[in-house]
C-alpha cells in the first residue's frame, strides 16, 4: 500500500511542471506543509511492519528529498512577485525629486505689503460685498442723481424687475459707507478689494482691478494727519527719500481733495516712460471726507472729522515690478508669475 503511494507520488513530482509562481506554491500546499503528502507518509509509515521499515524508510526520505528540492528550483525559476519588483524596479539610492512651490500672485504680494504697513499705524481691515446698491456706491457717498460725476466710473449695472437696480462697485469707497453706517466713531481702518468698471481691456485699462480704501475718522482729526500718515505709509513701501507731492482735485465724498503723486521709482524722478517724462506718478486720491457724507452714515459732523484714501493695487505693483501691461495679472503665464516664487510669503 505505502509502497505504492510512494512510487506514485515519486513520478508526479518528478513530472510535476510550474507555469508560474501560482503553480510553484500549489506544489508546496500539495506535498510540504503540515498536513500535506509527504507528511501523511510519514505518518503511515509509523504502522507498517520493522521488515517494511527498513526498504520503504530509504524510498520515504527519497521522496521527501525529491519533493524538496522540487521545490526550490521551482522557487528559483518563479520567485513571488513582490520580492521580484523590490529587486528590479526600486533604487532607494536614487536621489529624491524636488516639489514645485506654487507663488503668490503679485498683486496679493503688494497688497500684503500695504496692510501690515497700515497695521502698524492702528488700522484695522476690512470689507464688503463686490455687488452693491446706488447708495452705497455712490449716493451716500455725496454722488446726486444725474451728476455727471457718475460718469467719472463706467458703471457696470445689473437691471432687476423691481427696479431697483444694482451695479458691481466701482471702487472701495463704498465699504466706507458700509463702516461708518454700522458702527461708531472712531474709525480706523483699510478696506482692500476688487472693483469693475466698464472699460475696454488694454495694457492701461481692465474691467476689473483691485483698490485699497482708506478710513480715518474721529474727533479733530486734520489735512495734516492725512498727510503725514500717507508720507509715512510711502516711506515704508517704496524706500526712505521718496517725495511726495498733493495736487488739489475733485471728489464727491471728500472736501478739499487732492491726488497724490511720488517721485518716480524708476528713474528717481529724472524723468522715463513710467512716468511720461515728468519725474512724477500719482498714486492715491485723498481728501476730508464731506461732511454730507459723514452725516448720510449717521455721524455727527459738527463733533467728528475724518480723512479717506483710495489708491490702485495694479498701479503700485506696476511701478514696484516696472510691469507695463496690466492684462499681465489676469492672464495666470506661469512664466509670469514664476517670477515671483522668490518674493515674500
Ligand atoms: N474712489 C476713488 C476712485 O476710485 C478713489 C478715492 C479718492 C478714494 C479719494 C477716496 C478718496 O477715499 O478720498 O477713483
Amino acid at each position: 500500500m505505502l509502497q505504492e503511494k510512494i512510487q506514485q507520488y515519486s513520478e508526479e513530482i518528478a513530472q510535476f511542471a510550474a507555469k508560474s509562481h501560482k503553480d510553484t506554491e500549489a506544489f508546496r500546499l500539495r506535498f510540504l506543509v503540515a498536513k500535506g503528502i509527504v507528511r501523511n507518509l510519514f505518518d503511515e509509515f509509523k504502522s507498517v511492519s520493522p521488515e517494511e521499515k527498513r526498504t520503504l524508510g530509504k524510498a520515504l526520505n527519497e521522496l521527501k528529498q525529491a519533493a524538496e528540492e522540487k521545490y526550490k528550483t521551482l522557487q528559483e525559476q518563479y520567485p513571488p512577485t513582490a520580492q521580484r519588483s523590490t529587486q528590479e524596479t526600486t533604487d532607494l539610492t536614487l536621489p529624491g525629486e524636488g516639489f514645485i512651490f506654487g507663488s503668490r500672485h503679485p498683486l496679493s504680494l503688494v497688497r500684503k505689503e500695504i496692510v501690515e504697513i497700515f497695521k502698524k499705524l492702528g488700522f484695522t481691515v476690512a470689507d464688503g460685498p463686490e455687488i452693491e446698491d446706488d447708495w452705497h456706491n455712490f449716493t451716500a457717498l455725496n454722488f446726486p442723481p444725474e451728476h455727471p460725476a457718475r460718469d467719472m466710473q463706467d458703471t457696470f449695472f445689473i437691471k432687476k424687475q423691481d427696479g431697483n437696480d444694482i451695479a458691481l462697485r466701482t471702487h472701495t469707497s463704498s465699504v466706507q459707507v458700509r463702516m461708518m453706517e454700522s458702527g461708531k466713531p472712531p474709525f480706523r481702518a483699510i478696506m482692500p478689494g476688487r472693483v469693475y468698471r466698464n472699460e475696454a481691456i488694454s495694457a492701461r485699462a481692465h474691467c476689473f482691478f483691485h483698490q485699497v480704501e482708506g478710513l480715518y475718522v474721529d474727533e479733530n482729526v486734520s489735512f495734516a494727519d492725512l498727510k503725514q500718515t500717507l508720507y509715512y505709509f510711502v516711506q515704508e513701501l517704496f524706500g526712505e527719500g521718496t517725495k511726495v507731492r498733493f495736487r488739489p482735485s475733485y471728489f464727491p465724498f471728500t472736501e478739499p481733495s487732492a491726488e497724490m503723486d511720488i517721485s518716480c521709482t524708476i528713474c528717481k524722478g529724472h524723468g522715463c516712460n513710467m512716468c511720461k517724462r515728468t519725474g512724477w506718478v500719482e498714486i492715491l486720491g485723498c481728501g476730508m471726507v464731506d461732511p454730507n457724507v459723514l452725516e448720510n452714515c449717521g455721524i455727527d459732523s459738527g463733533r467728528y472729522s475724518g480723512f479717506a484714501f483710495g489708491m490702485g493695487i495694479e498701479r503700485i505693483t506696476n511701478l514696484k515690478y516696472e510691469i507695463k501691461d496690466l492684462r499681465l495679472f489676469s492672464e495666470n503665464d506661469v512664466r509670469f508669475l514664476s517670477q515671483f516664487e522668490s518674493e515674500l510669503i
